[in-house]
């Protein structure tokens, strides 16, 4: 007999039992377990509070509606994505703008913000392997914050004219709607963007209508991307547009918004693309998109970005004499380096820039039988000698720096040399099909050249990429 505790009768036992099986179904079906909140970053290795761990992004959703007698924006983002693990709360990266309600699968949820993320509790946690949809209502005035390496502003942009233009690389995104703000969560894109009538806007992807209006006179654009994207590649530029519409002579389709006072030299500038499209897919492989184009921003921005199938340049790129050609050649180059085949990691910059360089090299070698890119090179490399730091880790202040593009060129071509043509060509074609539309780092790059090549070339890249020296280039050169 136990004096302690007197015996249970068959009731007491029936409840114990049915409890037990409660928390036994619920550890299993994770509905009623604690689950664990999804982290503030990613480990990137320069910007630590980018992306956010627990979820990967399946589909962004984004509603934005403008009027440029406003800076604010009143805005929806509709996020589906999948957890990683059971999650009780996870982040969102978001800075400045207001929230006005956040559902998490239809039911408000919980938030609270600092500076840059924006924490999101859901009512019950959320089972690993689920899909989720968040959905974020907010408006305000963006905040564009300004680059250590580039003295621009970063993010979504609006001119005094009213017209906007989106510039987020590396991490200005976060600034115009909710996201999983890192290279490494692609996902696809819907846009839906609602201006006053007679306003035009360009997005990522391809245009599905714009014959949407209201009884205020607003009409709504609706873009698809239906390519994974990175965040930072996201664009939404509003404005006075004159679209272009022609294809490349193989038939892809490209689409151009220019500004009306610069259409003609406009035209004349970008007619290269076609065939440059073509040749790169001849020399990359396929174009990794449906379609291509730019816009031309009614600003002066001394910088273009690749936004994924419409590259963003400034009005300063357009003068009807071609002067643009190499950032023409360079920000479509992005489209298979940078935007198909993208950064696991900020510090590997170089697979975006030192490519997009050489493929500017490539693209004069191949229409300039005057052009020699040996020659070119050895000029570049005296010149540069003593300025071309390493690129392994540029550190945030220089991503963009000369070193990353230049000598990231240079590497190419003394891969080229080191390989041979044949492995060399075969090694680009190889890096644009088995990452495309994924992400990768220095070290997939390194382990593809060496499988394609059957070379060792580990030590070749710590010296081009890390050397304090740049090292000789192998082969000879012509200076002739
Ligand atoms: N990726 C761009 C290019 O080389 C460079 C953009 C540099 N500036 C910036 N704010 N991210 O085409
Ligand atoms: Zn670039």
């Amino acid at each position: 007999m136990n004096i302690l505790r007197p015996p249970m009768n068959r009731r007491g036992r029936i409840v114990i039992v049915a409890f037990t099986l409660l928390i036994a179904a619920c550890l299993v079906l994770a509905g009623c377990g604690n689950g664990e909140p999804g982290s503030a970053g990613v480990g990137d290795s320069y910007f630590a509070d980018l992306g956010n761990g627990g979820y990967d992004v399946a589909h962004y959703d984004i509603s934005v509606r403008y009027h440029p007698g406003s800076p604010e924006i009143n805005a929806t983002t509709i996020i589906e994505a999948v957890a990683k693990f059971d999650l009780s709360s996870f982040n969102l990266d978001l800075i400045g703008l207001t929230v006005d309600s956040v559902t998490v699968n239809g039911e408000p949820a919980k938030i609270s913000r600092n500076e840059n993320e924006m924490t999101v509790t859901p009512q019950g946690t959320i089972a690993s392997g689920d899909t989720f949809t968040v959905t974020v209502d907010y408006h305000g005035e963006p905040t564009p914050g300004v680059l250590a390496s580039t003295p621009l502003p970063n993010g979504w942009i609006r001119l005094d004219s009213g017209a906007t233009y989106v510039l987020a690389e590396p991490d200005g995104a976060r600034t115009w709607f909710p996201n999983n703000d890192h290279p490494t969560d692609k996902a696809t894109y819907s846009f839906h963007v609602t201006v006053p009538d007679g306003m035009e806007v360009a997005a990522n992807g391809r245009l599905v209508s714009s014959d949407t209006t209201d009884n205020d006179g607003n009409r709504t654009w609706h873009w698809e991307m239906d390519e994974p994207m990175a965040s930072y590649l996201a664009m939404v530029a509003i404005g006075d547009y004159q679209i272009q519409r022609t294809t490349s002579p193989n038939g892809v389709t490209i689409r151009n918004f220019f500004l009306p006072d610069q259409y003609d030299m406009a035209v004349s500038d970008f007619s290269v693309t076609g065939e440059m499209l073509d040749f790169f897919s001849s020399v990359f492989g396929p174009y990794p998109f449906d379609e291509y184009g730019v816009v031309t921003v009614p600003a002066v921005l001394y910088v273009a970005l690749e936004t994924q199938t419409m590259s963003v340049f400034g009005s300063e790129a357009v003068d009807g004499l071609g002067s643009s050609e190499p950032v023409i050649a360079h920000e479509l180059a992005h489209q298979w380096f940078g935007n198909s085949v993208t950064l696991g990691d900020w510090r590997d910059i170089w697979l975006n820039e030192g490519f997009a360089t050489y493929a500017e090299l490539l693209w004069f070698d191949h229409i300039d039988s005057d052009f020699d890119i040996d020659e070119t090179i050895a000029g570049i490399t005296q010149w540069g000698e003593r300025k071309l730091r390493p690129i392994d880790d540029p550190g945030v202040d220089n991503l963009f720096g000369d070193s990353v593009y230049i000598r990231g060129g240079i590497t190419l071509h003394a891969l080229r040399r080191t390989i041979g043509d044949e492995a060399f060509f075969n090694t680009l074609r190889a890096w644009a099909s088995e990452y495309k539309h994924a992400s990768a780092t220095t070290d997939d790059f390194i382990e593809l050249a060496e499988r394609v090549s059957g070379q060792q070339l580990d030590e070749f890249f710590a010296d081009w990429l890390g050397a304090d020296e740049l090292p000789d280039l192998p082969g000879s050169f012509g200076t002739s």
